[in-house]
């Protein structure tokens, strides 16, 4: 019988800016404080580039994906599809994944971006699953790229202390001789509550608006169906997962996901603390991080979920 054909991640990468910015530092100018900030979020400190500071995206980017390809010592020749995920672009064209294979020195893939806010990577993966699955493409470099810094009103307390600049690239392989690979993806929007999440692209006051609120309860109750749904694609139950890797968005999302999957918290990958909300940058910012640590494993099963403004969410199973 003719094994099934899967896109398998062989190495991830990722690049930050080196500023440090800590819930101290922001009180110097904002109405805010370390407690109310690490209490409602988790959060720290993020990586920020500094104000007036000349930052690329396409580069950020870049760096991420090298590092990605330089983890599995392959050429940037050998690649033959970029995707990248971002709502943070320099410029609407070139996209920012055709930036990024300028930045590698890649002549030979197509490259295009997608749009789906912090549920991005997601996306973008899920893309790049079907693309490799079809034979389309042998393989890809799937990039979360933002400079989330150049999009918020650094006067709106509620938005500005929860988001971080970063960058994460994974690098995908067809495999056609194990089980080891993308398992299941799962992908859902509803357009009409796009309003509570949102980031004018004209107007004066182009800057992200939330309600924060109306986020969290259904960021909680989306990615909660995404997985499990996901998961019973793959033919999995909860029991199954070996590691959650969820959008670093807010500590007490991923804890009421963690509570409601059954998982203990060795099986939670959390970050937020350090980088912030780095949207869809932030699950191979993760995944990068436990990979480092050594918990994937050979067989390890992760699950992705994310959500964002849209909305749109969605999970993928992931057999290392
Ligand atoms: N510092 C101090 N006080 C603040 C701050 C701040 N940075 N921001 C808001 N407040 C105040 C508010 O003004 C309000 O004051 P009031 O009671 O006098 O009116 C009070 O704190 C409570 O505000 P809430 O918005 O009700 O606070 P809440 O406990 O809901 O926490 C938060 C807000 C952290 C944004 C939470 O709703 C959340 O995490 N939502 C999820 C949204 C999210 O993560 N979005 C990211 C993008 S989407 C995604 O990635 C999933």
């Amino acid at each position: 019988m003719k094994q099934q054909r899967l896109a398998r991640i062989v190495s991830v990468g990722s690049s930050v800016p080196e500023r440090i910015v800590t819930n101290k530092d922001l009180e110097q100018f904002l109405d805010t404080s370390d407690d109310w900030i690490t209490s409602r979020t988790g959060i720290r400190q993020r990586h920020l580039f500094a104000k007036g500071e000349e930052a690329k995206l396409g580069d950020l980017g870049g760096k991420a994906a090298a590092a990605a390809l330089a983890s599995a010592g392959c050429s940037a020749q050998d690649i033959d599809g970029i995707i990248c995920a971002t709502f943070s672009p320099d410029c609407f064209f070139p996209s920012t994944a055709c930036r990024i294979q300028q930045f590698i020195g890649n002549e030979n893939a197509c490259a295009f971006d997608v749009s789906a806010a912090c549920a991005g990577f997601v996306y973008a993966l899920s893309i790049a699953d079907a693309m490799i699955a079809s034979g389309r493409c042998n393989r890809m470099l799937v990039v979360g790229a933002e400079i989330t810094s150049r999009t918020v009103d650094w006067t709106d307390r509620s938005t500005c202390v929860l988001f971080g600049d970063a960058a994460g690239a994974v690098l995908l392989e067809a495999n056609e001789g194990s089980n080891r690979g993308i398992l299941s993806t799962y992908l859902n929007s509803n357009g009409t509550l796009g309003d509570i999440l949102c980031l004018p692209a004209v107007g004066e006051k182009r800057f992200m608006k939330m309600n924060g609120n109306e986020v969290y309860k259904h960021a909680v109750r989306l990615m909660g169906e995404a997985t499990e749904i996901c998961l019973a694609k793959a033919g999995f139950g909860f029991d199954k997962v070996d590691l959650l890797i969820p959008h670093q968005a807010n500590i007490r999302i991923i804890n009421a996901m963690a509570k409601h999957m059954n998982l203990p918290r060795e099986k939670v990958v959390t970050n937020l603390d350090k980088y912030g909300n780095t949207s869809s940058a932030s699950i191979p910012l993760a995944l990068e991080e436990a990979w480092k640590d050594g918990r994937i494993k050979d067989d390890t099963v992760a699950v992705f979920t994310a959500l964002g403004g849209g909305l749109v969410w969605g999970s993928a199973v992931v057999r290392f």
